[in-house]
């Protein structure tokens, strides 16, 4: 999958021919077995894997998780205890006019409330070596140009995502770190947040999104890295891992003891899904199809009030895989571009 036909970029044509004729490996991040800890807390434990250059890959963890200690050592804010983390095989410090190679907005970024969303921009348009016209360009970019001239202290949560998106933007760079960009957008803004986001991976740029909800990004994203406690418990694109749903069937009856009894003369002991459901006389099974249950039940004369398939659906694949990460086994790896 890859960048041929891609619609006119969004820069200006002078940045333009600076990075998107350099070769896809020049876009690829690799975090390599990352570590950080802060005092007793192992924020990023043993972290690996790569993003890979006209995809969008959500980056994807609870609360807590260790994602923005993730970009921010990819941007040399904070120093690695141990590992590396490159763009295109350099260290953001080792990069040449790093905001034309790299845009990151992470979390929690600060605007000054006295200052207009265009003179935001133009705070920052020295240091990516741009023009003044290119702060009005980014601006129309993300739909704030209508506001160019308005306070940023009156701004929605919202507009502030588009104001911090616009600032990625000034350099034209290839690689984008968004850090939980969809936090506080409508869902409107959100639509637009995935459009944008795709037309940006069509021109083949690196596109790394940071969630902590799975559903916020799930339209949006073709690659997913998962993690959780600093670990890396999944890597994949989004159909390897929606492929992971397994549907569960949810059966009740008024007699528990007949229907457990049921259960373990099905040989289905291990496939109860443990405290799904705490209710006497309810169960929920993995692995069996819905019609088993019913027939098992029926040749049992066992009296059902319930038997019904649930698609556990991707959110519940992220939550299982969060909750629940390979304590043993070495984490899943991605294995290069699809
Ligand atoms: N500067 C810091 N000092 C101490 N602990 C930190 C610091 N930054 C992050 N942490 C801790 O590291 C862990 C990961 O945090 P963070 O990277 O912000 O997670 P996420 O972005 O996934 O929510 C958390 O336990 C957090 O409290
Ligand atoms: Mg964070």
């Amino acid at each position: 999958m890859n960048t041929h036909t891609a619609p006119e970029p969004p820069g200006p044509a002078a940045a333009r021919g600076s990075d998107r004729q350099a070769p896809d490996g020049d876009r690829t991040i690799r975090i390599d077995h990352l570590s950080k800890t802060f005092g007793a807390v192992r924020a990023v434990d043993d972290l690996s894997f790569t993003v890979q250059p006209g995809r969008v890959t959500g980056f994807l963890g609870p609360n807590g998780a260790g994602k923005t200690t993730t970009l921010r050592m990819l941007l040399g804010l904070v120093r690695p205890t141990s590992g590396t983390a490159t763009i295109g095989g350099h260290t953001y410090a080792d990069l040449d006019r790093p905001m034309h190679r790299v845009g990151a907005a992470l979390e929690a970024a600060s605007f000054h409330p006295g200052r207009s969303a265009l003179d935001h921009l133009r705070v920052y348009a020295p240091q990516a070596g741009v023009p003044d016209s290119r702060c009005t360009e980014v601006l129309g970019l993300v739909g704030l140009d209508g506001v160019a001239r308005r306070r940023v202290g009156g701004f929605s949560l919202g507009m502030r995502q588009r104001l911090a998106l616009a600032t990625t933007l000034l350099g034209d760079p290839g690689v984008l770190l968004l850090d939980e960009p969809a936090n506080g957008l409508d869902p409107e803004g959100i639509a637009w947040l995935r459009a944008f986001l795709r037309h940006l991976a069509g021109e083949g740029r690196t596109v790394l999104v940071s969630s902590h909800v799975l559903s916020e990004v799930e339209q949006t994203v073709d690659d997913v890295v998962i993690i959780a406690r600093g670990r890396l418990v999944h890597a994949s694109s989004l159909p390897e891992l929606a492929a992971l749903a397994e549907p569960t069937v949810r059966v009740s009856s008024p007699d528990d003891t007949g229907l457990r009894s049921l259960v373990s003369s099905a040989g289905w002991d291990r496939l109860v899904e443990p405290a799904a459901d705490p209710r006497p006389g309810t169960l929920v099974l993995r692995q069996v199809r819905a019609a088993e249950v019913g027939a098992r039940a029926f040749a049992a004369g066992l009296e059902l009030h319930e038997l019904a398939t649930r698609d556990v659906g991707l959110e519940g694949i992220f939550l299982r895989l969060v909750g629940d990460p390979p304590a043993g086994g070495g984490p899943r790896r991605k294995d290069g571009d699809a």
